[in-house]
């Protein structure tokens, strides 16, 4: 597994996976690890694990590497990160101190509020993305690697919109060679994992891997991609309960969400522009939701406010605030208010180990391009153009599983039943 950005996420989740497969700790939340799926009629009582029913690599067998502007190892990483306490790091010490940082590929212009050491030099961005694809290579043959799986889990980088040079393969490695301002770090390392046939997925909101030059090389090369930036506190929330009121058909007026966090990305995401691709990210779920065209009585003049305020104290323990102003029968008003206190990274890091797992799988399995049915783990899923994302992790849920008993050749679960009752 190589990841990019050895910081907060990416060291929670390589110390869990060593604790885990130690006997150590509980891979809670991962749907990889503890997740059974049912299969066939409920009266067949059919009920495997996951990683029983589908050939999921064992934990045992991955290895981790990754990227970072800062040359920590992953044991001093993870300490500056301070999720996970000293004395559970020190158990899997000798293992974490032996990742150590490989060069990155960085310009601060994408991230404002950084800055570090260890960094790739180059003659343009051509040249860094062929650094990337030769440290790649090295790991491979490091470490007798039979498959490899690349995850942004870098900073946010400034907010961008598709530009001319995204449009084709060609453009793109045109830009690369020009160093275009369009093309910022992540896509770097997006570009070098797909042209190594990797599978890529982005854990952050950046634009990364969604512009139709990635598309178009994910297809050539066969790669599954999946992203953007992952599911976990306040809009974990937000698309468990909207799917719920939605169902019932109560109007909701407005929808205002705060949060504050202490850790390094609550810092970058300080910085406007940073949090703007935040913003943007965290908003659309109850748009697509709600679909307040086919509901505009009850959705259609919506307040939606979503504020991140950077609070060093609290470090990873973000603690998230929603208000809710609801509608009922005849239009009467009700409010609804969550109050979240939440682990940042205990909430990422079992999506970045499914994640890893399941691109793996859709990579053996032949599948490339975007993997829809991993939107269950991302606030911003990748889609087709012609859909619209689908949001509703109820759905989203059904679609993985679906996904998985179609690649194992089982019936597909409609939910009609009506064979119980004829
Ligand atoms: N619950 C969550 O924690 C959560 C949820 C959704 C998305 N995310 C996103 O995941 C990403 C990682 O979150 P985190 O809490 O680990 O942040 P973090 O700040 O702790 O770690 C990010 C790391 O990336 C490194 N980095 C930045 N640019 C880089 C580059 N070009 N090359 C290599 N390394 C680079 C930084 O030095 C830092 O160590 C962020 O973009 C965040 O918004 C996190």
């Amino acid at each position: 597994m190589l990841l990019v950005g050895l910081g907060a996420v990416s060291t929670t989740t390589i110390a869990g996976v060593m604790a885990i497969r130690r006997g150590l700790a509980s891979p809670i939340g991962s749907l990889t690890q503890m997740g059974t799926i049912r299969l066939g009629k409920r009266t067949e009582g059919r009920a495997p694990k996951i990683n029983e029913f589908v050939p999921l690599a064992s934990l045992n067998d991955i290895v981790f590497g990754g990227w970072d502007i800062f040359e920590a190892d992953c044991y001093a990483a993870a300490k500056t990160a301070g999720v996970l306490e000293p004395a559970q790091l020190e158990q899997v010490r000798p293992e974490l101190e032996a990742i150590k940082p490989m060069p990155a590929v960085f310009d601060q212009r994408y991230v404002k509020r950084l800055d570090g050491p260890n960094v790739k030099k180059g003659k343009n961005k051509r040249d860094l993305a062929e650094q990337l694809i030769a440290d790649i290579r090295a790991f491979k043959a490091k470490h007798g690697c039979d498959r490899m799986v690349m995850i942004w889990c870098g900073s946010t980088e400034v907010y961008m919109k598709e530009a001319a040079v995204h449009a084709t393969i060609d453009s793109f490695e045109k830009g690369l060679e020009q160093s275009d301002d369009a093309i910022p770090s992540s896509m770097v390392y997006a570009y070098a994992a797909l042209r190594e046939g990797l599978p890529f997925a982005n854990a952050a909101p950046n634009l990364t891997a969604d512009i139709p030059a990635m598309l178009q090389l994910a297809a050539k090369m066969k790669s599954p991609i999946a992203g953007n930036d992952m599911k976990t506190g306040q809009t974990l929330i937000k698309t468990i309960i909207a799917p719920g009121l939605k169902a019932r058909l109560l109007g909701v007026k407005g929808w205002y969400s705060t949060n504050i966090l202490g850790n390094r990305d609550g810092e970058v995401l300080d910085d406007p522009e940073s949090f703007k691709t935040k913003e943007e990210s965290k908003k659309s779920a109850l748009d697509y939701i709600f679909q307040p065209h086919l509901y505009p009585e009850l959705y259609g003049d919506l307040t939606h406010v979503v504020r991140i305020n950077y609070y060093p104290p609290r470090g990873d323990n973000k603690e998230g605030w929603d208000n809710i102003d609801l509608i009922g029968w005849l239009g009467y008003p009700m409010q609804l208010k969550i109050n979240f206190l939440c682990r940042d990274s205990i909430l990422a890091a079992p999506i970045v180990l499914d994640s890893v797992m399941f691109l793996d799988l859709a990579k053996r399995a032949g599948m490339s391009g975007i993997q829809e049915w991993l939107s269950f783990y991302y606030k911003s899923p990748m889609h087709a153009p012609e859909v619209y994302p689908e949001h509703d992790l109820f759905i989203q849920l059904m679609k993985l599983k679906n996904t998985l008993r179609y690649l194992q050749g089982e019936d597909l679960i409609t939910h009609l039943g009506r064979e119980y009752y004829d």
